[in-house]
């Protein structure tokens, strides 16, 4: 795993504050940044699957340590959400080539899902399956605005699944690309950070309950 630094700048210029994010790269290699704990939890995974699992806890764990975190251990829930050291929250991707990491401690940020996808547009045939009417996504300045949505609903299932433990179908999750906001039927408001060059990028999140109530 190499650090992207021009992606990685890119998702740090568009992190809201108090979340650490950063991309790298997947070589075939990477499975050896996984420790035995962790490669236990994916059993049964190929080559590229256990190289794309390493790079992106090598890239966790960097993030982790500059907040001062050691976590020897990034295991897998049964439904496969990454489990944090205690008092910080985070999510990874990645796609073929890239992994992409974000960090941030519980305090400051409730909850965080990143998903990554290439920018390319979404098969119309899976339309139906992932956008809803209800959706904002068309009046959008982006290239790829139906790939984007798809990737921001990712993002907040991957940010709302380890708090609520049920699944969300893509119908559960509403989006709307021009508030950069989003809504789910378990009734989580969070907002949307969007990166699209030659990778889509979308960061998920709500900030912690500071009013102590
Ligand atoms: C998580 C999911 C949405 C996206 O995964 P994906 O596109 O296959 O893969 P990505 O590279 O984007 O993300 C993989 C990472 O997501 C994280 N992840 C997987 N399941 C997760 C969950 N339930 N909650 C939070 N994060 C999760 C893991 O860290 C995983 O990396 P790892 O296996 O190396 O630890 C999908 O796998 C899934 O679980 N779908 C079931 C429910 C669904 O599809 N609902 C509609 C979506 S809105």
């Amino acid at each position: 795993m190499r650090r992207i630094d021009q992606l990685s700048r890119a998702l740090g210029a568009i992190a809201p504050a108090g979340v650490s994010i950063a991309a790298g790269t997947i070589d075939i290699d990477d499975s050896r940044f996984l420790h035995a704990d962790e490669r236990r939890a994916f059993d049964g995974a190929n080559a590229a699957r256990l190289a794309a699992g390493g790079a992106v806890r090598a890239l966790a764990r960097e993030l982790l340590e500059v907040h001062g975190v050691a976590a020897p251990v990034i295991g897998r829930t049964p439904f496969g959400a990454p489990v944090w050291p205690k008092g910080m929250v985070g999510s990874l991707a990645h796609d073929e080539t890239t992994a992409v990491a974000a960090i941030a401690r519980a305090d400051r940020i409730a909850l965080l899902g990143i998903d990554a996808e290439p920018a390319e547009p979404l098969p119309e045939e899976v339309w139906d399956l992932v956008l809803d009417p209800r959706d904002r996504w068309r009046d959008a300045l982006f290239k790829a605005p139906d790939r984007i949505a798809f990737c921001a609903k990712e993002a907040v299932y991957k940010a709302v699944h380890p708090v609520i433990g049920r699944v969300l179908d893509y119908d559960d999750i509403r989006v709307d690309l021009p508030s950069l906001a989003a809504l789910t039927a378990s009734g989580h408001r969070l907002s949307l950070r969007i990166h699209e060059s030659t990778e889509i990028v979308v960061i998920a999140f709500a900030e912690a309950d500071v009013s102590g109530r």
